[in-house]
């Protein structure tokens, strides 16, 4: 069993930032709730997983990895399992992500309209065992409770620290990477666009973005600042996108000391060109390509997009970079936590 917080979930004011968000975001008619304290934003179905996730049996040698959403998770995933695995590039070529790492909380965020457009999209993908593939998704806490107890279970998260078991948070091993909240913006658009049928432009989801409701997984400066806060834990490893962008031996060789792992030299070098953007990007075992088509079908449209820092400076305008800065100014008032932007 573990331990966890409690919360009460409450309504979301409805704001026009917040009623035009909705009308373009099918795949939630019910709306979302928020959390109290903190306002996560989750689909009304999670409060019921999360008193669920009690069950969940924390292991000693688990490897975390936890961001909030679009902040180069995979990128990081792909390094560290690599990392944990001594460089088994053929098994990571093989197998998915979703194969390799237990995607703790997806259970709480399938909404029983969702997992029948999951159904139905996914049922097109040439998979030998739909249901199977689905428990994966609406069964994830059974996910990571059925883990081989002789391999290091990989776990995937992007809820906030405060939802996370307390053994957890005070023992595991936990890499968080962040991002700056600008680049983060324009991805979470485009990753809506591609999963969940997002009818709205990029200032729709923007002014979502930066209000008390929006996307899943709000509000963005609950969780990285939970994390930044707790960073000079032994057990934490903070990490960014942007660091990973100019210099990614030096993170690499960061995660490996944080794991007691040592990378050869030959090593490091295939780590490091299999980390690369084009290569991730054509990665079929991480660039959900199977998944993009059955949802965004003939769109050409990719998970992959960019994989550039500082892209907000062509995408804002003068007004939205305005408001995105008296907001993180707001958020960081009384925090030393200081984003690179390029
Ligand atoms: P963009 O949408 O800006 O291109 P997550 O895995 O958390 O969903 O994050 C996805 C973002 O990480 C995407 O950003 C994606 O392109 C970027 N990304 C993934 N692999 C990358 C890599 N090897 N180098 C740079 N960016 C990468």
């Amino acid at each position: 069993m573990s331990t966890l917080n409690e919360f009460e979930w409450e309504e979301i004011e409805e704001t026009d930032a917040i009623k035009t968000f909705m009308s373009h975001a099918p795949y939630y008619p019910e709306g979302f709730i928020k959390s109290k304290p903190g306002g996560l934003v989750m689909p009304r179905c999670f409060p019921a997983f999360f008193a669920k996730m009690a069950d969940f049996v924390p292991r000693d040698n688990d490897v975390w990895v936890a961001s909030y959403p679009k902040a180069g998770t995979t990128w990081t995933q792909e390094m560290v399992w690599n990392i944990v695995h001594d460089c088994d590039f053929e098994t990571a070529k093989s197998k998915t992500m979703d194969e390799r790492y237990a995607f703790l909380e997806t259970g709480g965020i399938m909404t029983a309209h969702v997992e029948q457009i999951t159904r139905e999209r996914c049922a097109g993908m040439g998979l030998d065992d739909l249901d199977a593939f689905m428990d994966i998704w609406m069964k994830s806490v059974e996910t990571a409770e059925a883990w081989p107890k002789d391999q290091t279970r990989m776990i995937k998260t992007h809820l906030p620290v405060d939802f996370l078991p307390k053994e957890v948070v005070a023992n595991a091993k936990i890499i968080y990477v962040a991002r700056n909240p600008r680049d983060v913006v324009a991805s979470y658009h485009n990753h809506w666009c591609l999963f969940e049928e997002y009818s709205g432009d990029y200032s729709t989801f923007f002014d979502g973005f930066i209000s008390e409701g929006g996307p899943t997984y709000n509000s963005y400066f609950y969780n990285v600042l939970g994390f930044w806060n707790i960073r000079h834990q032994s057990n934490i490893l903070y990490i960014t996108y942007e660091e990973m962008k100019k210099n990614l031996k030096g993170v690499m060789r960061k995660v490996a000391a944080f794991l007691d792992k040592t990378l050869t030299e030959s090593q490091e070098e295939e780590l490091f060109a299999h980390l690369q953007f084009d290569a991730m990007k054509n990665n079929k075992a991480v660039n959900q390509e199977q998944h993009v088509e059955a949802f965004s079908s003939g769109t050409g449209a990719k998970f992959m997009n960019k994989g550039v820092s500082g892209g907000w400076k062509k995408k804002m305008t003068p007004d939205q970079i305005s408001r995105i800065e008296a907001w993180e100014k707001k958020h960081l008032e009384n925090s030393d936590l200081k984003f690179q932007y390029e």
